[in-house]
Parts: C-alpha cells; structure tokens; sequence
C-alpha cells in the first residue's frame, strides 16, 4: 500500500472514531436535589447520610395499598426497612401489624418497641438463635407464644425447635417454609410437609401456623412468561395446603398465615384468585435501584444517599500510567473529576445526571473519584446524591437516616443495631 492512502486511510479512521465517541451528557442537580441539597446544609449535616423521603414513602405506601386492600392482607418485610421509626411510620399509613424478620438480634429490638406486632420469620432461624431471642427477651406486654411465628424447613429443624419448646416450657406457634419454584430450600414433597405436620401435632409445645413460599423468581427468570411461573408457584401453594388440610383435619388454625410475595412480584396479585392470604413486601416502599421493575413503574424512588464533594477538578489525572488525558479527550462525560466524601457503596449515582464512576482509577470507600461532563458544575462542599441498590445493608452504614419532608430534614431516624448474641 501506498503511504499516502495508509495516511488517509489513519486519518478516515481516526475520524470515525471521533464521530463514534460518547455524546456529552449532564446536567446541573434538579430543584428537587437543590433543595435537598439547602435541607441537608440548614440541617448541618456534612457527612454521608442515608435521606429519606417521607412524601415519597407515603406515597408508595398508599400505592401499596391499592393495589392489596380487599384482596390481602400486608406483611411488611422489616429487613428492607431496618430502623424502627421506620418501620412505625409504615405500620402507621399501612394499618397493618404484621412484621416479617430475618435477624434474631433485631426481633428483640422489635418487641419492645411493638409490642403490638404479629411477626413470622422470613428465613429459618438456628435454633441456638432462636433460644438466644428467649433468653434476651425481657417479658412484657408482646407474646411470643401468640405473636410470634418460627419457619421450619425440614423434619430435623422442626425436632430441634420442639426440643428447644420442651426445655423452655414456651408454646411455639411455627409456619413451614414451602418450595414454590425459588429451590431456596423449605419443603419440596409430601413426605417431608407430613412428617413435619405429624411432629408438630405430636409436640406438646409447637403449634401450626401455616406457610410461608417465597416466590420473586416468578419474574427473573428468562424463558417463558411471569404469569406462568405465578401459576406454577400458586398451584404447588394450593397442593401443600391441601395436603395439610387433610392431614390436619380440625387441627387446621382458623388463623393460618398462608405467605407469599415480595417486592418485585406483589403486584402481580392484582387480579384473579390465589390460595394465599397475605403478602409480604418491604424495598418496594423505599424503591432502590433493583427494584426498577416493570412490575413497580408506579412505584417510587425514597430513598438517596447524599455525601459532600471533597475535591473538585478540571481534569482528569490518573497517576503512572496517565491514561486520563486519554479518556477524558475520548470521553468528554471523564471532563471533569470529583471525590467525594466516602463511597464505593452498593449505589449507584444520580445527581447530578453523568456522574460515572472510574474502574481505571478505581474505587475507593475513603474517598471515591466520580467523572462528570462540562456541564456540571459541582464545587467542593456541593452535595452529590445516589441512589442505593438494595436497602437491607445499605441503609445500616450511616447511622440516623435524615428524614426529608417538604424541603426539610424534619426528624432523624435510628436504624437497627447489632447485639451481642
Ligand atoms: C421470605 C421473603 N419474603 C419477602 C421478601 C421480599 O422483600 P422485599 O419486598 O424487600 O423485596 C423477601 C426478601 O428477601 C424474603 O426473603
């Protein structure tokens, strides 16, 4: 080849490459995030802070509410929402008592507080845990022998948990963990529901409450439709029922707890009949970013985490190798460089619109680098907002969650604590 037409042919390609680069993105924090922004400054805080929205949360919860008034009762999935001013709030606007917990130190916290709450656990528990609530729990107005609902997975589960009932001299009211297609564990045939029923009705101390099948695959799985694997969860549901139902016969409780749902699936409860009687849901009130599902568009976001910016530059430098020019002149949204006030947080940003973080640089829980475009025009002490993933871990790393209503921080709100065992 000529070395003119491999110069032009460099040229051309370089050309297009320019054309193919990544359009400028960006933009300065809304009027929403401005004023948050002047809440959190009036409110003094200058660290990174979990915000909730109250409005929002209202809102999603009365959502929540049309979609299940009349057709199910609410359980509210305590994990997703770990502050117990939180989970009032919710208890308050929802009408609802009824709690689902996952972590034996913050049943404890929940009693107290509420002792009000019907609770039935999400997962099943070691039995030392269980014991461990027992010895922790002081008395007072909450029941455990009425109000409080252990999961058994298995026939050996259910022998160590009457074994635990005996030696207490405590009634155990227990609902059994069903398989309904998630094959996260719990029962998955006849013999093993039967045998966990005879060893229940043997017990002088356990007692049947009912089921809990937990089912949020229905819409994650890739092939086939979400309304087919409800169908196929709900019809192995009504199965165990009627096998227990007939096993039981009269022993049957008039106020068995038959659980399903989660977040991601609720509302697909809307319409036609199912074997179940309640329906558990938690992220979906705050909404974090794995929960931006089809099945909750009329949901949204309450929650953010806001840190400060520590360092703001007009470049982007990446030290040793010096690839920043590069990717800042390839990438115009690299332009700029920001750190800010901790970071490397299950979270993802999202104001102001842009801000990326950089894998070449990488990450960092002291000081994070985000890049943005030209056109934001963030300054140190400036807030810069995310959006969490998931609630359950996220929301326990910041202490108090600042509660925002109506452009204030209005009130701040505790979130579990871990105990010793
Ligand atoms: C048993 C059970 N039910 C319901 C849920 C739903 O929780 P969320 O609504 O926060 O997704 C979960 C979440 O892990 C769960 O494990």
């Amino acid at each position: 080849m000529k070395r003119r037409s491999l110069i032009m042919g460099g040229a051309a390609a370089l050309g297009l490459g320019w054309l193919l680069r990544p359009g400028e993105r960006g933009a300065d924090h809304s009027p929403y995030f401005q004023q948050l922004s002047a809440a959190l400054e009036s409110a003094n805080l200058a660290k990174p802070s979990l915000v909730i929205d109250r409005s929002r949360l209202l809102e999603n919860i009365q959502t929540l509410r049309k979609h299940l008034e009349g057709r199910f009762e609410y359980r509210i999935v305590a994990k997703s929402l770990p502050s117990l001013p939180l989970l009032g709030t919710v208890m308050e606007a929802s009408g609802s008592n009824r709690l689902m917990l996952f972590h034996q130190p913050f049943i404890n916290q929940v009693v107290l507080r509420y002792p009000g709450a019907d609770i039935l656990l999400g997962k099943p528990m070691p039995v030392a845990a269980a014991h461990n609530f027992y010895r922790q729990f002081p008395g007072g107005a909450f029941d455990p022998q009425r109000q409080l609902r252990w999961l058994l997975d298995t026939p050996e589960r259910a022998a160590q948990y009457d074994k635990l009932a005996r030696e207490l001299g405590q009634q155990m009211p227990v609902c059994i963990e069903l398989d309904v297609g998630l094959h996260r564990g719990g029962v998955t045939n006849d013999a093993q529901l039967v045998a966990m029923l005879d060893l229940i009705t043997r017990s002088e101390y356990l007692s049947f409450g009912g089921f809990m099948g937990y089912e949020p695959h229905i819409v994650k799985v890739p092939i086939g439709s979400a309304e087919t694997y409800r169908d196929r969860a709900m019809t192995v549901y009504e199965h165990y029922i009627e096998v227990a139902k007939a096993h039981l016969g009269a022993l049957w409780p008039e106020d068995v707890v038959l659980n399903a749902g989660g977040s991601p699936t609720y509302e697909m409860y809307d319409e036609g009949s199912y074997p179940v009687n309640e329906l558990a849901a938690g992220s979906c009130l705050v909404k974090p970013t794995d929960f931006d599902l089809p099945t909750l568009a009329d949901h949204v976001p309450a929650c953010y985490i806001a840190t400060p910016v520590l360092k703001a530059l007009d470049t982007l430098q990446i030290p040793g190798i010096d690839l920043g020019a590069v990717q800042s002149i390839w990438d115009p949204n690299r332009a700029r460089t920001f750190f800010t006030y901790g970071g490397y947080w299950k979270a993802r940003p999202e104001s102001p619109e842009g801000l990326v973080n950089n894998s070449l640089y990488g990450r960092s829980t002291n000081q994070e680098m985000l890049n943005g475009s030209r056109r934001i025009h963030l300054e140190v002490d400036d807030w810069v907002f995310l959006r969490p993933t998931q609630s359950e871990f996220v929301f326990l790393q910041f202490g108090d969650i600042a509660v925002y209503d109506k452009g204030a921080i209005v009130e701040r709100w505790p979130v579990f604590r871990e105990q010793a065992a």
